[in-house]
């Protein structure tokens, strides 16, 4: 057996990075980028003290109990409701996560999206790619303003409140949201931003954004009961994280317009995407590609690696990983 440390990398990461790793541990990698079945995840990690993962790869008790000698999981997004944190701590071993270099580009396209929701971006371009544009009309697409409109926002973190600022600073919106906890004064009047109980977000908001973690807490807290309490004019855009909304009430409430239109990254058991979605107009759908700039995939994974390296005990930051999910499991065990 081999003295250094293996780690699975268990999807395709940036060359340098792997290298990275490879100075410090023998590295087995997935060239074909296809994301391992469970089975395949648990035989992969036979004999690994460390795996740099993704959301597509859960791991729970069951892996976690199949691989006893596994010491970090290190996942390359902020988001990590893949993660057992709890079977992770029982089992000793470190789960990390890339908060913080994703905010900004997060953001951006949080922003980006609501306003081609609101603008009706995405459903006039296939119009005029169909070849249907033989006129122009005095109201056709024409959508609802962001600039001045109530921006709403559902989970107030470090990426909410960079769309929040975004919206009171750069579009004069008035900003409302609501959160599991208040932000302080300063931050609130920084961002001109108004904390709300969860039915007046819905009823007053214009364009409603959506940017809460997912647990079995957040599991559809925008469904039927909620849309319906939104305006008819709203829109609803979703870059948290699938099963934050309920697809097939969404598509509901759209193809009835109980709201004006939504804007989706992210869906219930993605990649595939309830087909009730796919055959409403009014709905802008992208992959899951809210923190895809090559910068920020670069310095998410780049900080993965940081977190790995010093998680299994080398680089100059040895036993300090930059960004625990579960601290309390450190020092880790042998
Ligand atoms: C992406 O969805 C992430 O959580 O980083």
């Amino acid at each position: 057996m081999s003295a250094r440390p293996g780690v699975l990398v268990a999807r395709a990461v940036f060359d340098d990075v792997v290298d990275r790793l490879r100075v410090h541990f023998d590295v087995e990698t997935n060239p074909s980028d296809t994301p391992f079945s469970k089975a395949e995840l648990i035989a992969r990690l036979q004999g690994k003290r460390g795996a740099l993962t993704t959301g597509s790869e859960r791991i729970d008790a069951e892996v976690l109990g199949a691989n006893p000698q596994l010491r970090v999981v290190s996942n390359i997004a902020v988001g990590y409701n893949n993660f057992d944190v709890a079977a992770c701590d029982t089992h000793g071993v470190l789960a990390t996560n890339t908060p913080d270099v994703l905010t900004e580009t997060t953001a951006d396209f949080g922003f980006a999206l609501m306003m081609a929701t609101a603008r009706r971006i995405a459903e006039s371009e296939h119009f005029l790619r169909r070849g249907e544009w033989n006129k122009w009309s005095l109201t056709m697409f024409a959508g609802a303003d962001v600039h001045g409109a109530t921006l709403g926002i559902l989970g107030m973190g470090r990426i909410g409140q960079a769309i929040a600022r975004r919206g009171a600073h750069g579009f004069g919106m008035k900003v409302i949201y609501h959160n599991r906890s208040r932000l302080d004064a300063t931050t609130e009047s920084a961002l001109n931003a108004r904390y709300v109980g969860k039915a007046e977000l819905l009823q007053q908001a214009d364009h409603l954004v959506l940017v809460l973690p997912y647990s079995a807490e957040s599991h559809h807290a925008v469904g039927a009961a909620e849309l319906a309490l939104m305006k008819p004019t709203a829109t609803l855009t979703n870059i948290a994280r699938g099963g934050i909304v309920d697809d097939a009430a969404l598509a509901q409430a759209l193809a009835a317009g109980r709201i004006a239109a939504a804007g989706l990254d992210v869906y219930e058991g993605e990649p595939a995407v309830n087909p009730a979605l796919l055959s409403v107009p009014n709905v802008v759908l992208t992959p899951h590609i809210a923190s895809a700039t090559i910068a920020t995939r670069r310095a998410m994974a780049n900080l993965a690696a940081d977190n790995l390296i010093a998680g299994l005990g080398f680089g100059p930051d040895a036993g300090r990983p930059p960004t625990p999910i579960n601290p309390g499991v450190l020092p880790l065990r042998p």
